[in-house]
C-alpha cells in the first residue's frame, strides 16, 4: 500500500462471461457494501458484450465497470472493434490497454498502447496500463530496463493519477500460478514508483501501480500490503464473485 493513496482490485474477465455468469456481477455488486467501497475502489472487467448490462447490475452499488481494451479512433470502419466512445457510452469508467495478450495476440507496440489510452482519456475513461516483463527478460535481469522503456513509452504526455492506473504484470506470473517474491514485487513497485515521479512530478507519487498475476484469495493478504502495490489485476479469481470479493475483504480492516 501507499499512504493517501485508495486501493483499485480489478477484476478482468478476459474472453469469458456469458449470460449465466450475470449471477456472479450482482453478487460482486452486492459485496462492494459501502463499508468497503470507502476502503477500496472494486472495479470488474468483462467482455465488451456484457459491458451495458453490467453497468445496470452495478448502478448505485460500490461496483465499477470497465472495458478490456479499445481502439484508438472514436468511431469509423474497423470491423470488430469497439471505440473508447462506445465503452463510455455503456456507462463503464475504465478500460484496460496494453494488456500482455494484447501485446502478444495481437502484436499490439508500445505506441498502439499509447494512443489507446488516449483514446480512453478522450472518452473520459480511466486507462489501466499494463507493463510486464517476459520470463527470458526476467532471468536475464532486464526486468527493470523493459518496464522503463515500456513505460516511457505506452503512457501518454499529460497522465494523471486520476486518469492513468499502471498494473505491471510480469508475464511469466499470468495464469500460471508464479508469482514473484514478495521482495522482488517491491523492488519492482519502488522502482516504477520513482519513474513515474521523476517523469510526472505529484500525480506520479499518487498513480495507483496494481500488481498483477496469479493473485487469488491465498495470496492476495500477502501481496497487497506490500510497499506501492496499490490493488490487483485479476484475471483467474475475479470469476467468482466470492474469489474477488475475498481478495477485497484484505482491505476491510486495514
Ligand atoms: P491471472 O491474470 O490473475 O489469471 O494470472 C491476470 C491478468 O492477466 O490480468
Amino acid at each position: 500500500m501507499t499512504p493517501d493513496i485508495k486501493p483499485l482490485v480489478a477484476g478482468n474477465w478476459k474472453m469469458n462471461g456469458q449470460r449465466d455468469q450475470l449471477d456472479q456481477l450482482a453478487l460482486m455488486s452486492k459485496g462492494a457494501d459501502a463499508e468497503l467501497s470507502q476502503k477500496l475502489d472494486m472495479v470488474v472487467c468483462p467482455p465488451a458484450t456484457l459491458l451495458y448490462v453490467a453497468t445496470a447490475l452495478a448502478e448505485d452499488t460500490g461496483l465499477h465497470v470497465g472495458a478490456q481494451d479499445c481502439h484508438a479512433n472514436a468511431s469509423g470502419a474497423h470491423t470488430g472493434d469497439v471505440s473508447a466512445e462506445m465503452i463510455a457510452d455503456c456507462l463503464a469508467e475504465y478500460c484496460i490497454v496494453g494488456h500482455s495478450e494484447r501485446r502478444t495476440d495481437h502484436n499490439e507496440s508500445d505506441s498502439d498502447v499509447r494512443s489507446k489510452a488516449q483514446a480512453c482519456w478522450r472518452a473520459g475513461l480511466t486507462a489501466i496500463i499494463c507493463i510486464g516483463e517476459t520470463e527470458a527478460q526476467y532471468d536475464a535481469g532486464q526486468a527493470e530496463a523493459v518496464l522503463s522503456a515500456q513505460l516511457q513509452a505506452s503512457v501518454p504526455e499529460g497522465a494523471t493519477d486520476q486518469n492513468t492506473i499502471i498494473a505491471y504484470e510480469p508475464v511469466w506470473a499470468i495464469g500460471t500460478g508464479k508469482t514473484p517474491s514478495p521482495e522482488d514485487i517491491e523492488a519492482i513497485h519502488a522502482f516504477l514508483r520513482n519513474e513515474l515521479v521523476e517523469r510526472l512530478q505529484g500525480p506520479g507519487e499518487r498513480m495507483r501501480l496494481l500488481y498483477g498475476g496469479s493473485v487469488k484469495p491465498s495470496n492476495a493478504a500477502e501481496l497487497l500490503m506490500i510497499n506501492n502495490v496499490d490493488g490487483a489485476l485479476v484475471g483467474g479469481a475475479s470469476l467468482k464473485a466470492e474469489d474477488l470479493l475475498s481478495i477485497c475483504e484484505v482491505y476491510r480492516k486495514v
